[in-house]
């Protein structure tokens, strides 16, 4: 009976052209946020090494029992300065981040109030808060600011959208309500900011504000931490289970984050360089026919590096990804349930380990291809 009932659920997809399989990368790739590059950087390796060598394989157990070492102190410290902030606490991953601030806030907060385009790991920890929530229209913020007491959630960099939240008008209202922003820069961080700290500036008061980054993206590494005052990482630290009941990142995976802080502060160009080519290929695409990528709405939203190229309907997705692919690019549809029916698109995401050469390549072939794409379906309609 359960495995009739799966074979339909599996059936169904299919016939939505929602159906996923694991498939193996081939061509130039413009699928992953390694945005810098930094997943392939020697001193990122190298210092992987070391911490093998120095710390053993895995981290043996919970921070709380066991798990907790030198290392994790040091590179706590590190991130809480990078982005500016009095404390920080090193995750597994970025959904684990904001699982536990949501959960932690949810015992302060009234209500919560996001945005509706938020990453899924906002959406489910909002579910598993139970609190009462708003959902607001994307980037739409300004007539919620009278909300007392409540949770504002927001990416900052939108994952699938490429579009950036107005994230000084959230913290304020946040700040002037009584209430609390929290801002997740899982793509922001590395990539916006003057040292790479994303677009949450550094800031003297976080009384009312925390942040999740996550190093699984432009740090080419994996695992995140939240960021905000000693206060709130202590209720962290102290109440939220996805902190508390799970093993700690191994060792080699931290001592690759703090050196991956180094990196970005150190090689500015690569966040110049790789802002420089989104604003390129913006403008290339800029009056393509059928517009299919949004005009960024600000100055700051050309630099960004994830570029959603608009094919609406499943089955149009997949059949405009296959041509891409066939001509040897590594690009992906994305589909319902990550974005919702009728903004299906393919999302093109710059990175450094693809030349400048081959990026602006990739951008001349989509254009050549989205037309003839668009010419075909005129002839056969
Ligand atoms: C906005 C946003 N937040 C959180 C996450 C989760 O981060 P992680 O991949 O480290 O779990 C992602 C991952 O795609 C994301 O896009």
């Amino acid at each position: 009976m359960i495995g009739s009932a799966i074979h339909e659920i599996l059936q169904t997809l299919q016939a939505a052209h929602l159906y996923r399989k694991l498939s193996l990368g081939t061509g130039v790739s413009f699928v992953d946020n390694d945005y810098l590059g930094l997943s392939t950087h020697t001193r990122l390796i190298e210092a992987g090494k070391r911490a093998l060598d120095l710390y053993g394989a895995g981290s043996k157990g919970s921070r709380l029992l066991g798990g907790h070492s030198h290392l994790f102190e040091s590179v706590e410290e590190a991130v809480a300065r990078f982005f500016g902030a009095p404390a920080a606490l090193l995750f597994s991953t970025g959904y684990l981040a904001n699982l536990a601030a949501v959960g932690v806030l949810a015992e302060v907060c009234e209500s919560v109030v996001s945005d509706e385009k938020n990453h899924a790991s906002i959406i489910d920890a909002i579910r598993l808060s139970r609190l009462p929530k708003t959902i607001v229209s994307h980037l739409l913020w300004d007539p919620i600011a009278q909300q007392k007491g409540a949770l504002f959630v927001s990416e900052s960099l939108f994952s699938m959208d490429g579009d950036l939240a107005p994230v000084e008008t959230i913290v304020r209202a946040a700040e002037a309500s009584g209430g609390f922003a929290l801002i997740d820069e899982a793509h922001a961080a590395g990539v916006f900011g003057e040292q790479g700290e994303g677009l949450l500036p550094r800031r003297h008061n976080w009384d009312a504000v925390a942040k999740v980054v996550t190093f699984g993206k432009a740090f080419g590494v994996g695992g995140a931490a939240l960021c905000g005052s000693r206060r709130f990482i202590d209720l962290v630290l102290n109440r939220a289970r996805p902190f508390i009941f799970t093993t700690a990142p191994p060792p080699v995976v931290v001592a690759m984050i703090g050196e991956a802080l180094k990196v970005v502060r150190a090689e500015p160009w690569r966040r110049t360089e790789l802002r420089d080519r989104a604003q390129w290929v913006r403008h290339l695409w800029e009056k393509l026919p059928g517009s299919p990528l949004p005009a960024p709405k600000t100055p700051l939203e050309w630099e960004s590096p994830i570029l959603p190229f608009r094919v609406c309907g499943a089955d149009r997705v997949l059949r405009f990804c296959e041509n891409v692919r066939e001509s040897g690019l590594e690009i992906r549809a994305i589909r319902t349930p990550t974005v919702a029916e009728g903004e299906e698109r393919l999302r093109v995401s710059l990175n450094l380990r693809v030349s400048r050469d081959n990026t602006e390549t990739m951008a001349e072939m989509l254009r050549d291809l989205w037309t003839e794409f668009l010419l075909r379906e005129q002839i056969l309609e």
